[in-house]
């Protein structure tokens, strides 16, 4: 049995993009990172396909792309979900593209910077299990994919600083948390409309509402009440 691949490809964001189909076996590779792999290795077509990859071991996030119209990581999409035998390979939209299937997701890492997720100060953590959580965030960018609310350059951050934040938000006492909560106020909260489109698409099993649910208590309403 084979399995064909639709890539949409493009050679530099400015270039029109367009479909270039390739078929492989489908037995030789169970994932779709490892069809790729396959398709350049072995020089199926002319020009290698561009994409991101490191681990291939769901650990790093660099492989997310849209699969079947969905944002996931292709080390972790395999084949044998497509019974139908054909799949669309896109880049994620809500990045600039690159080349093919490779975006510029430094937005993300920006909006980090900015959040200024760090204790100016020392302070005991409780071990919740929510920072635990918040730290298998891979900052993919999957959920942002699905965000209504994110736009690349908006003040608006998404769930991958809903993460970052949550890290710390919910185990720092009040007095220490005050620069924390401003931003987490102003780069999530404000912003995200509870839809939890972010809920599912995690790649890493984030159970974002929970993240949401304990931040949102410790920096918006706990804090509104004391003050
Ligand atoms: S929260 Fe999940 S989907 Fe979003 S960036 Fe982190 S790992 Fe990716
Ligand atoms: S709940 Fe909705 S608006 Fe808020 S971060 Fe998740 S997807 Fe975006
Ligand atoms: S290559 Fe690292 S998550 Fe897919």
């Amino acid at each position: 049995m084979e399995i064909t691949f639709d890539i949409l490809r493009r050679k530099s964001a400015d270039e029109k993009p367009y479909i270039q189909t390739v078929t492989i076996e489908r037995g030789r590779c169970a994932t779709v990172a490892e069809a790729l792999d396959i398709i350049n290795t072995e020089k199926l077509i002319d020009d290698p396909v561009q994409w991101e990859r490191s681990c291939k071991q769901k650990k790093c996030g660099a492989c997310a792309m849209l699969i079947y119209g969905r944002p996931r990581l292709a080390c972790d999409a395999r084949l044998d979900e497509f019974p139908r035998g054909r799949i669309k390979l896109e880049p994620l939209k809500k990045f600039p593209c690159v080349r093919d299937l490779m975006v510029d997701r430094g937005v993300i890492f920006a909006n980090l910077m900015k959040l200024g997720s760090w204790l100016d100060e020392n302070a005991a953590c409780d071990d919740t299990g929510v920072a635990y959580d918040a730290s298998k965030c891979l900052q993919c960018g999957c959920c942002l994919e699905v965000c209504p609310n994110f736009y690349s350059g908006g003040e608006f951050f998404g769930a991958s600083a809903l993460t970052a934040s949550s890290r710390l938000i919910g185990e720092t006492p009040a007095e220490l948390g005050k620069r924390l909560y401003g931003e987490y106020n102003g780069h999530f909260f404000r912003g995200c409309g509870k839809s939890l489109s972010c809920k599912d698409i995690c790649p890493a099993g984030i159970d974002t509402e929970r993240l949401m649910v304990r931040s949102n208590a410790a920096a918006v309403w706990k804090r509104k009440k004391r003050s």
